[in-house]
């Protein structure tokens, strides 16, 4: 037997968001990685195409799948709920159905959004989910239709992901703080900023250890550790950045602290997205970083 009999073939789904672009790095030294997005003409890679999906897991048969792909625009998964349905939950499910026929692993992303955001502590894992808007029904659909269709599975709740590629929060207050001297920004929603470097590096971990034992399926909460609000990680945003480059012109002189109401959304959004991970560290022996380390990170790569 050759060595490349002996290499996994690993099906990348949404190669070119935040975390799937990370996800090509980690998973490089773990398999032969095939790495679509919606856009690929080799292999369909479009989880709007369920059955085009299905075709491309029994052509290449992977040992895993990560879907890194999904509908990830809240607000505007209010108006097209049956299109967040679509790429969250039966592209979901078809992966699974179509994992469970040739018995890969299928590792899969979830959100702090399945959770209704009621007390201050930390979800677990098990504890009654109740999402507030469509994005968070169609995530949560997804991770049952996933547990129902393929055993060999595990899903990531993740909760405000930010990576150097693409769009996110702490990019956002960057801009605005170079372009305003005053910045208002919600303080009673709290969670865990947490890099894709990190969720992608952790799958890489995870996979290793599922691939090897044949067991640990199941529902993990993955998040960096600590906590703050989105008042508290725009300060730190702006505080680091003046911190790393005292040079760079920061025209914010003031982040004033202001409740949900101020900024009325389509989508509701939970109040408490605290994720505990106890679960995820000792299954797998690893360590979360507090979250202010990968974003001192972010901006020493986008500074
Ligand atoms: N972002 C967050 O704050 C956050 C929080 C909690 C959980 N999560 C979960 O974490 C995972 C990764 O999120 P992320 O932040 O990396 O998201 P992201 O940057 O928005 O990337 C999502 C990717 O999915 C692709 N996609 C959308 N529709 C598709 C389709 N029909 N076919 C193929 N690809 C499609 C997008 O491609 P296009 O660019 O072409 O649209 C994009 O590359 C997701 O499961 C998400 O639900 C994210």
């Amino acid at each position: 037997m050759s060595a490349a009999d002996l290499t996994p073939t690993i099906l990348l789904l949404g190669k070119n968001g935040q975390v799937g672009w990370e996800l090509q790095r980690s998973l490089a030294p773990l398999g032969q990685v095939v790495a679509l997005d919606r856009h690929s003409s080799d292999y369909c890679g479009d989880l709007s195409n369920l059955e085009g999906l299905q075709a491309t897991v029994r052509a290449l048969k992977p040992q895993l799948i990560v879907n890194a792909a999904a509908h990830t625009a809240v607000d505007k998964a209010e108006s097209e709920p049956e299109l967040a349905r679509l790429i969250n939950a039966l592209a979901p499910q078809a992966l699974a159905q179509a994992a469970s026929e040739i018995g890969a692993w299928l590792m899969h992303y979830s959100t702090d959004y399945v959770f209704d955001g009621s007390g201050d502590q930390p979800w677990q894992e098990d504890a009654a989910t109740g999402p507030l808007n469509s994005y968070g029904r169609s995530k949560l659909e997804g991770e049952q239709l996933i547990a129902q269709a393929c055993e060999r599975h595990l899903i990531f709740r993740t909760s405000w992901v930010y990576a150097a590629r693409g769009g996110n929060f702490a990019k956002t207050m960057l801009r605005l703080a170079k372009e305003r001297e005053r910045l208002s920004v919600i303080d009673d929603q709290r969670g865990a900023p947490t890099g894709a470097e990190l969720i992608a590096d952790v799958t890489a971990h995870a996979v290793r250890q599922v691939l090897r034992t044949g067991t640990g399926q199941g529902i993990y909460h993955l998040a960096a550790a600590g906590e703050a609000s989105w008042h508290g990680y725009a300060s730190q945003v702006v505080e680091t950045a003046r911190r790393l480059q005292p040079g760079l012109e920061l025209k914010v002189q003031a982040i004033d602290p202001v409740p949900t109401s101020a900024f009325p959304t389509p989508a509701r959004r939970p109040h408490n997205s605290r994720l505990a991970t106890t679960k995820l560290q000792q299954t797998f022996g690893l360590t979360l970083p507090p979250w202010q380390q990968g974003v001192e990170r972010l901006l020493a790569e986008i500074l």
